[in-house]
């Protein structure tokens, strides 16, 4: 065993040297069982998060644990969202098939991360009812996941490190990614916005940018291991840069990498409509690596229930901005967010919400029934709308986004069109499943060599919300 005497004060070598305390005591605890132990990370929520696992599964696999099929695994961590209330239900039932899973394998380790964690009430419920939960950390610190393993172990009890907020961003740690051929990558965490519902900016904290170089040196890193996409991440890309010296605009930046040699495909989210610049539109049009796709939450089409949410932008300047788009990239496909009975919402409030997804003609949209989040200034707000008005309204959104999202997608029909190859079909072997630049789904005949391959398939039929096709003879791009 390693000796705690010289801990490196700096970041990442803390970490590296945590890992290798940790390592020496995951081997000695698969000494004693006679087998290697394997661990099991669930994901909840969004891309950030996602992203963030792969962070954590990089660690785990770096100290020594072996990838688990399910939650019989020895180690499992649960990396938690909290934007909608039920997300939170979620995580408290699956503590209690934990618990039994527990109670059989007393040496299992159960740790949390995530947004939840972040609540203070939370934490509370957690120690008062789920004290069989070993380690419990938040979004700022996940790069120390295996100096609070060693903690934990050391002091067999729950252990608790949740910060409010941090400057700090820890680069060059490892990641395990889900796919060989693309990756997410953050440009910047945390959320100065405050729309009035959402509870992100408390739990994730003021934004912060990675520096470009960092991003730049990333994505070469990432091309170098056969990575042909990218997704850049953040909160809000469109304010990237806000709080780096010199300043950066997300224009700029995304200028930047598509410059980069050997990346294909370029996309980004969530952006904000009232942050969206000139200089991304123009640069969205003149390069063709970056995506036509893309993600512009509306929430709502009213311009007085907009106000409310704090998005401050009008009915008219989104849809106006959905013309500039448009006029400068055609065909993209845009995608939306849309909350369903916000507090105050009006028959005639919900008619503009219609009127906005029928004028735009989303390719999809994610439709949410509005939750209400502790601590947020629309949980106060008066005229909580009923629930039988708000599902009467919910399943009529859904039906007109339903099938403007099924006439949409079909609009490519007959063209044959570039499909990055992502996997196997999931219901038929003989198929492989890609997608467009557009992010439409496209399943055709091929084998999974495939796979990690962008080639041109002919659109033959569009069945809904995915495309069948062929794939047309050409030269396999040498990669
Ligand atoms: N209730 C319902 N939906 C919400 N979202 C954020 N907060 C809430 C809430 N309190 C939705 C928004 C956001 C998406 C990620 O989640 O539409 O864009
Ligand atoms: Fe939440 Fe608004 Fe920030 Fe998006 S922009 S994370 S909806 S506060």
């Amino acid at each position: 065993m390693r000796t705690t005497e010289q801990i490196p004060a700096q970041e990442p070598a803390r970490q590296f040297h945590y890992m290798e305390v940790a390592r020496d005591l995951v081997q000695k605890k698969a000494e004693e069982a006679g087998r290697p132990l394997s661990f099991f990370v669930q994901t909840f929520g969004c891309q950030m998060n996602a992203r963030d696992s792969e962070k954590l599964r990089g660690i785990l696999q770096h100290i020594g644990f072996v990838p688990g099929e399910d939650e019989t695994a020895d180690f499992v961590l649960y990396n938690t969202c909290t934007v909608r209330e039920n997300a939170n239900q979620k995580v408290y039932g699956r503590l209690g098939y934990l618990q039994t899973l527990k109670r059989k394998n007393p040496s299992m380790f159960i740790a949390l991360c995530g947004c939840m964690m972040q609540e203070p009430e939370v934490l509370q419920t957690l120690r008062d009812k789920y004290t069989f939960v070993d380690l419990v950390f938040g979004t700022h610190n996940i790069f120390k996941l295996a100096e609070l393993i060693v903690r934990a172990l050391e002091q067999h009890e729950m252990l608790i490190d949740v910060w409010k907020d941090t400057d700090m961003i820890v680069e060059d740690l490892p990641v395990d990614r889900k796919y060989s051929f693309k990756s997410g990558v953050n440009i910047m965490f945390g959320c100065n916005n405050f729309c009035s519902y959402c509870i992100v900016p408390y739990v994730r904290g003021r934004e912060r940018s990675r520096n470009p170089r960092d991003i730049i040196r990333e994505i070469e890193s990432l091309i170098s291991e056969g990575v042909r996409e990218v997704m850049l991440l953040g909160q809000n890309v469109n304010s990237y840069g806000k709080n780096l010296d010199p300043q950066v605009t997300f224009a700029e930046l995304l200028e930047t990498i598509a410059g980069i040699d050997g990346l294909d495909r370029i996309r980004f989210m969530t952006s904000h409509p009232k942050d969206l610049s000139e200089d991304l539109i123009r640069v969205m049009a003149e390069h063709p690596k970056i995506c036509r796709h893309l993600h512009l939450p509306l929430q709502s089409g009213s311009t007085e229930i907009l106000r409310r949410m704090n998005r401050r932008y009008t009915k008219e300047q989104y849809l106006e901005l959905v013309d500039r788009i448009r006029a400068a990239v055609p065909d993209i496909s845009l995608t939306t967010d849309i909350i369903v009975g916000f507090p105050g919402e009006t028959e005639a409030d919900f008619q503009e919400t219609l009127d906005v997804v029928r004028r735009v003609r989303y390719d999809s949209a994610f439709t949410f029934i509005y939750s209400k989040r502790t601590g947020t200034p629309a949980a106060v707000m008066e005229n909580q709308v009923p629930d039988e008005v708000i599902k009467d309204r919910f399943g009529r959104l859904l039906a007109e986004v339903q099938e403007i999202g099924r006439e949409q997608t079909a609009r490519f029909t007959g063209q044959t069109m570039p499909v990055l190859v992502e996997q196997q079909n999931e219901q038929d072997p003989a198929l492989v499943t890609g997608r467009l630049d557009t992010n439409a789904v496209v399943h055709f005949p091929g084998d999974p060599s495939l796979i990690g391959q962008i080639v041109d398939v002919y659109l033959a039929e569009c069945r809904g919300f995915y495309y069948l096709g062929e794939m047309r003879n050409q030269e396999l791009p040498s990669s």
